[in-house]
């Protein structure tokens, strides 16, 4: 037996003025999406912005349901929309901003492990990794360098 370490690296910032213009402009997308999300049930507004390798961009946001479990994270809805627009799409980032109705969020806010592993999915398959920057609505900003480092001991379809 053997003990083993696993560990994520990534970046922290204060405010989004210390991001790369890039970045800030994908943060500055995924706000504006989250301000159009659906969230009525929760009143917690998550809004995703993807880049692709062509240079488009792809915002998504939370879609609830009043049957609970129908609805759908921010992300998700950004990746299948993306996905289902460009098949064989590259993504290069996500950028991911959550804010609610009813308390300030000034913590960054990581994707769920559902996101995680659908996100995963796809850069499996492209073979490149996806950046992910994330924040609440004030505060410090996480940016870590691919889903892969977010999600350990991943599955993916070179098990089955
Ligand atoms: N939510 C997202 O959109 N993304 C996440 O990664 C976490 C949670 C949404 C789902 C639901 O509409 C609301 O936030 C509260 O969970």
């Amino acid at each position: 037996m053997k003990k083993i370490d696993i560990s994520s690296n990534g970046y922290i910032f204060n405010d989004i003025s210390e991001l790369e213009e890039e970045d800030r402009n994908l943060i500055e997308l995924s706000v504006i999406a989250r301000k159009k999300a659906y969230a009525p049930y929760s009143k917690f507004n998550v809004g995703a912005t993807l880049l692709l390798d062509n240079g488009i961009t792809v915002s998504g946001n939370n879609q609830e349901n009043a049957a609970y479990p129908s609805g759908m994270c921010a992300e998700r809805v950004a990746i299948w929309k993306a996905s289902s627009e460009y098949p064989g799409l590259i993504v290069k980032k996500i950028a991911i901003s959550a804010a609610s109705l009813e308390h300030t969020v000034n913590k960054p806010v990581g994707p769920c492990g559902a996101c995680r592993q659908t996100l995963y999915e796809y850069e499996f398959n492209q073979k490149e990794p996806i950046q992910i920057i994330f924040m609440g609505e004030i505060g410090k900003i996480i940016k870590v360098e691919s889903l892969g480092s977010l999600l350990p001991f991943s599955f993916d379809s070179s098990f089955l």
